[in-house]
């Protein structure tokens, strides 16, 4: 089910490295979202744009929906001076999100940017906490490490410049982890959100060592209902057919065995 929910912004704040944190007064939407999926904003100062901007949900509690953004170009730089008591048009819950249901699994979540709010929101729904990735350029690139360890979480943080936690890609970081897990270790449950190349990486490494992973993709959006094919990624169904799917409403969050990359970006994985 989706809404369409005139929601009036209730708190408007900095939230680190460059982002801000809106949260809206939604009761419709908020009583039905759920980790993974998220929400088609219509920014009202461009209400001469059709184009809504899609944003993942990063808490839903009582009335309340909150989302974290960056801003990085027309909309979000609007968004940037939005005020309490505005009120913007909400389409949502959209996609299809995480699974959260899955009993007696090791859960590993993996996220690079903005990708570790509906991480956040995914590990305050799962029944057992795990180990979190979370991976940036700089020391304030890293979002949401408080989220996770409050729920008991064991939170691995790696930034390129190396000015906190591990330096290097979240990748290397997850890597060495992996390797030196003791042989016969319970097989992870993988959660992802990210840029692209992450995703190239846990795909490799899921089908590499036999492990579940759901991954969230990140596309450009028109409609956000499945009407304009702007979000489209390929797919194999489980008899290997395969097919364009919306990101959309298929996903955004795939099965990672569903999944049908570029050869040369899986090989360019499998090196990293
Ligand atoms: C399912 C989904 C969830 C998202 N969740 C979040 C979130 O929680 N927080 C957040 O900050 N952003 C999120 N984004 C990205 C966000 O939608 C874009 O940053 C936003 O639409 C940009 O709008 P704009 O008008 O400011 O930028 P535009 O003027 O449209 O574009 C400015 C720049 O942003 C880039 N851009 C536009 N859309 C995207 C995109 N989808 N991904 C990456 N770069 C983009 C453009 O290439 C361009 O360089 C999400 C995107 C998707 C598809
Ligand atoms: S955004 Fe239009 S089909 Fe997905």
């Amino acid at each position: 089910m989706r809404l369409m929910e005139e929601a009036r912004v209730i708190v408007h704040t900095e939230f680190g490295g460059g982002y801000r944190r809106i949260v809206f007064d939604a009761p419709g939407i908020a009583a039905i979202a759920a980790p993974g999926q998220f929400v088609h904003i219509r920014i009202p100062q461009l209400s001469q744009e059709a184009l809504r901007r899609p944003f993942s949900i990063y808490r839903s509690k009582g009335r309340e929906l909150q989302v974290m953004y960056k801003p990085v170009g027309r909309g979000t730089h609007v968004m940037e001076h939005a005020v309490v008591g505005d009120v913007y048009s909400l389409l949502g819950p959209l996609g299809r999100g995480f699974p959260v249901d899955r009993a007696g699994i090791f859960p590993v979540c993996v996220a690079g940017g903005y990708g570790v709010a509906p991480l956040s929101f995914l590990a305050e729904k799962l029944e057992c906490p795990g180990v979190v990735f979370i991976g940036g350029r700089k020391a304030q690139d890293i979002l949401c490490t408080e989220d996770f360890a409050g729920l008991g979480w064991d939170v691995r943080v790696a930034t390129e410049d190396g000015s906190v936690g591990e330096k290097g890609l979240v990748t290397e970081a997850f890597d060495r982890w992996v390797a030196a897990r003791a042989p016969g270790a319970m097989a992870p449950e993988i959660y992802a959100c990210g840029p692209e190349r992450l995703m190239h990486v846990l795909t490799e490494r899921a089908a590499r060592h036999g492990w579940q992973a759901w991954l969230s993709l990140d596309r450009p959006m028109g409609c956000g209902i499945g009407a304009c094919l702007a979000c489209v990624q390929r797919v194999r169904d489980a008899n290997g057919k395969q097919h364009w799917a919306r990101c959309c409403t298929e996903g955004p969050v795939f099965d990672s065995k569903e999944l049908v990359w570029e050869a040369a970006d899986l090989k360019k994985a499998s090196t990293n």
